[in-house]
């Protein structure tokens, strides 16, 4: 159905369910979409506490929690092992009371949590309403909240753009959208949930932990996909080897695997240790791979909205093996505080992340002359006296012609734009050369201009200029992405797309008609109303419209359950052949991309994948099979 249509639909809805609240179905959309924020988050205590986990960092450490576990009871020799993979987000607690969710709740101290109901009806993994049968009257399905890895640092760029604090990880973006008093921030998040346990666990008729594994995904939970079930702990650090290597390619933050006692009635024989930690279950960890190497500088680079973000140059160093010379130092209150200075050796990490991180600086090896290092008063790239907002972690360069800006706003726009040929460094030349010196100049390359500058031949200087006509065809979702205004990212730039569908009725929209739209807040609308008020932007989209720009959005692009995800396919597939997978993938609204970048949602892997894989794995892209694919598509295989 269409957007209207939906909007329509879902109106009548909410009226009916005001006028009538006993009509109001427990499964209702309305009550994913559409709750009042709240003032404080309520307290809530557990019926039966919220566990953690004991460590294990090595297979002696492992060998030693089993001896243990046989001493309590041999019957454990027997009772084989589930392996899961150990999800680094946040702990939540849903109570579901005939198959109806009544109450989510965050871990909390592991006694009292926060209720967070209204938040975990936003997240589509988590079912309303429970499917199939079999689970009893009153539970509490447990499992993790999660950021995709990809969601986090497409939030952060946001963030740093916005000049909010980024958050530092993952997990504590999943914890903080999760505690949001808006439900509707919760849902913009896109936050994604694993069931793995059920308490009361002896509420079940299942005699192992896989068989209720199994159990929670035909109720419509998501479970984890490479869980295992072994017969030993030799085969368990086996398996554990071979999963050490696929935590780094997942999409969301892994840090370790789980090995649980398969059998659950062992469970409460086997006991809680400090009425914290279960004993039948452990987490393997694996120390992460960290570097020592010399941070040469610390450098700038100044952001499309002005926001100067530090960097590390350093000298070149293989961690996880990737060769790392430059790693991001977020903003200066981060370096400050851990006092990180030019000439420092400093520990490096990739740990899950796909950008390298700095950790810290090596005390002892601190030479004698360095020292503390602060943000320059005059902006690196133009001169102009920094500015920094009282209450703001980022410093701006308030240049708008900033060349450093115009830079980083053009190699936006020819990356959203999809112009291949046009990465980082051509733009740099281009703007040096003075051939261009905005976005919309890009549209008046002659191919006779480019030859004479280095490194173009006449085929390649003719294959830009096409690839650069080409992209006046991509929709106006695409375009208002590419134009780099603030607060608006890919999925905002499609709710405005299909409400205006053409540049000209979005131009000419009210703050009132921009900020009714679902999915838009009245920052977002003041951030659109206020670009196209700006002469300087009137003026370049003026430019954009003299060379032929008429951007629209048609009723099906961008939908079906691929929309707005890029898949790149390698290698042979059990049974779709090349043109049948990109068929699926096309037909479900993605699209499927020759070569594997930053923007690849996923690399669709089957024999002798080749060195997109290698790529895929360098990136941090997630490698999925054919049969996830087809799941995503919807289709069972
Ligand atoms: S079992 C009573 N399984 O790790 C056992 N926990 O460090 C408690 N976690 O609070 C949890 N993935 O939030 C279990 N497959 C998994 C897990 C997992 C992530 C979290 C969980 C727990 C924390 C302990």
């Amino acid at each position: 159905m269409s957007d209207a249509e939906f909007d329509r639909l879902f109106r009548e809805l909410r009226e009916i369910e005001a006028a009538d609240p006993e009509m109001r179905a427990p499964d209702s959309p309305t009550l994913r979409i559409g709750a009042e924020p709240q003032s404080a988050l309520a307290k809530h205590r557990h019926r039966i506490p919220m566990l953690s986990l004991a460590n294990a960092f090595s297979d002696e450490e492992l060998d030693a929690w089993e001896a243990r576990l046989r001493r309590i009871s041999p019957q454990v020799a027997t009772a084989g092992y589930q392996l899961e993979v150990k999800i680094d987000g946040a702990a939540v607690s849903l109570t579901y009371e005939r198959g109806i969710l009544r109450v989510a709740t965050t871990r909390g101290n592991g006694v009292i949590g926060e209720d967070i109901t209204v938040n975990a009806r936003t997240i589509p993994d988590i079912p309303l309403t429970l499917q199939g049968d079999g689970w009893p009257e009153s539970m509490e399905v447990r499992g993790e909240v999660y950021f995709p890895i990809r969601n986090f640092e497409a939030l952060n760029r946001r963030r740093s753009a916005a000049g909010e604090t980024p958050f530092a990880n993952p997990r504590n973006a999943a914890a903080g959208s999760l505690r949001q008093l808006d439900p509707s921030i919760t849902r913009e998040r896109k936050l994604r949930f694993f069931a793995f346990q059920v308490e009361p666990e002896d509420s079940l008729p299942f005699a192992t932990q896989r068989e209720l594994l199994d159990a929670l995904e035909r109720w419509g939970f998501p479970v984890e996909p490479h869980r295992r079930r072994v017969a030993s702990l030799a085969e368990a650090k086996t398996a554990i080897a071979g999963l050490q290597n696929v935590l780094p390619t997942l999409n969301f933050e892994a840090d370790g695997v789980v090995v649980k006692v398969d059998r659950i009635s062992l469970h409460p024989e086997l006991g809680i240790v400090g009425e914290r930690e279960p004993r039948w279950a452990i987490a393997r960890k694996f120390a992460p791979e960290v570097a020592v190497t010399k941070l040469l500088k610390i450098a700038i680079n100044v952001g499309r909205t002005g926001a100067l973000n530090p960097y590390a140059i350093l000298e070149p160093v293989v961690v996880t093996g990737v060769t790392v010379s430059n790693a991001t130092l977020h903003n200066a209150d981060l370096i400050a505080a851990r006092d990180i200075r030019e000439g420092d050796y400093v520990e490096i990490t990739r740990a899950g992340e796909v950008i390298p991180q700095v950790l810290a600086p090596v005390i002892e090896r601190r030479p004698q002359n360095a020292v503390p290092w602060s943000m320059p008063e005059k902006c690196p790239r133009c001169g102009s006296a920094v500015e920094h907002p009282p209450d703001e972690v980022m410093y701006f360069c308030p240049n708008v012609s900033c060349p450093g800006r115009v830079l980083e706003t053009i190699v936006h726009f020819a990356q959203v734009m999809e112009i291949r040929g046009l990465g980082y460094q051509r733009v740099a030349q281009l703007l040096e050369s003075g051939l261009i010196a905005d976005v919309a100049d890009l549209y008046d390359l002659a191919p006779e201009r480019l030859t004479e500058l280095e490194g173009f031949a006449t085929k390649s200087a003719r294959q830009l200029v096409d690839a650069i006509a080409a992209s006046k065809q991509r929709p106006l979702s695409t375009f208002l992405f590419a134009l780099g205004i603030r607060h608006v990212g890919a999925g905002v730039a499609r709710i405005l797309a299909r409400e205006f569908r053409t540049l000209e009725r979005l131009r000419n929209a009210t703050i009132e008609q921009v900020g009714e739209i679902p999915g838009i807040g009245s920052i977002i609308a003041d951030a659109v109303i206020h670009f196209f008020a700006e002469e300087r932007n009137r003026h370049l989209l003026a430019e954009f419209e003299s060379h032929g720009f008429r951007p629209t959005e048609s009723d099906v692009s961008g939908e079906g359950p691929l929309a707005g995800q890029i898949y790149v396919v390698t290698g042979t597939l059990p049974t779709l052949s090349r043109s049948e997978a990109t068929r699926q993938i096309e037909g479900a609204g993605g699209r499927v991309a020759a070569n594997v970048s930053q923007r690849t949602t996923a690399v669709v892997a089957g024999t002798d994948p080749g060195t997109k894989l290698d790529r895929a794995r360098a990136l941090g892209v997630e490698v999925i099979d054919e049969g996830e694919l087809l799941r995503r598509i919807g289709r069972k295989f």
